[in-house]
């Protein structure tokens, strides 16, 4: 993917919480291409290694920082490092996450807790320990990522509600601070083809293919489409956005592909 990057994102910090791999991976690697500078908050050192080696060879100025995003003390501790290290954080992406693909009646409370802490806590403990530097600059870009999940129901019964409470978090920031220039969005990606995904592609091989006949657009999304979002959302190129869902979905949310043929008669 060749991105268009504001000029302006040049120098700026960006934290991005699970830039080992996936989506983070890329969300990182675009913004190193766009010389932000950018630390990376992970907790599996394995993958972060791997990536903060492979975006500094391209000339990246990339950090790791190893964290466990469901210790308070953990997430306080990586930012007071990347604050010292850096600066100040310019923007700061919620992008970590964990996903059980139980239904309800499957969902035991550690499960249910665990999701919650990773999906829900650690976003509202990252915002709370990076606010008072863009207050007192009156300045920042804070990108939480959603999901269509939230958006309606289709499956994954713990994770959804855990991001239906980090949309109305996004909400909560955006209002509030909105008097201190502070920006917050919500990024909604639909399907996106990531290792996230791995252990339900051992149970069907096929299910993008499947999937992808629900996307007006024909494809389920690649981690670019997201990355591209985030850095439009960084940069000074979205001034007056806040408080917003950023549908990045492929056409999914926008109705129910297969049931209008039908209604129509023409399927
Ligand atoms: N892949 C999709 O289809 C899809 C769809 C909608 C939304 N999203 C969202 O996009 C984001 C990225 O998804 P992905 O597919 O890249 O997921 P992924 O599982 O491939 O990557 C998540 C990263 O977060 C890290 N992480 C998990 N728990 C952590 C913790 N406790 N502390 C620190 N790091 C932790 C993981 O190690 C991993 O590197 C998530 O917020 C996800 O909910 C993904």
């Amino acid at each position: 993917m060749t991105y268009q990057f504001a000029a302006e994102l040049a120098g700026r910090t960006i934290v991005i919480t699970g830039g080992g791999r996936s989506i983070g991976r890329e969300m990182a690697t675009a913004a190193a291409a766009a010389k932000m500078k950018v630390a990376i908050i992970e907790v599996n050192k394995e993958t972060l290694d791997k990536t903060v080696a492979e975006l500094k060879s391209a000339g990246g100025d990339v950090t790791g920082y190893v964290a466990d995003l469901q210790v308070e003390s953990q997430i306080n501790d990586a930012i007071a490092q990347i604050e010292k290290d850096f600066g100040k954080i310019e923007v700061f992406v919620n992008n970590a996450a964990t996903h059980d693909p139980e239904d309800l009646l499957h969902t035991s409370l550690e499960m249910w807790n665990r999701t919650f802490a990773i999906n829900t806590a650690a976003p509202f403990l990252c915002i709370k320990a990076i606010l008072p530097g863009m207050i007192a600059r009156k300045s920042g870009s804070i990108i939480n990522i959603g999901t269509v999940n939230s958006k309606m129901m289709i499956g994954s019964d713990s994770y959804s509600a855990s991001k239906g409470a980090l949309h109305a978090l996004t909400r909560t920031v955006a209002v509030r601070y909105g008097k201190n220039n502070v920006r917050c969005n919500t990024i909604v990606p639909g399907t996106i083809a990531t290792e996230i995904w791995q252990e339900r592609i051992d149970r069907n091989p096929a299910v993008f293919d499947v999937l992808k006949t629900w996307y007006p657009l024909g494809r389920v999304g690649k981690p670019s489409d997201i990355a591209a979002a985030v850095l439009y959302l960084a940069s000074d190129q979205a001034p007056w956005m806040t408080g917003t869902e950023f549908v990045v979905d492929g056409g999914l949310l926008a109705g129910f592909n297969p049931m209008y043929p039908a209604v129509e008669g023409s399927d």
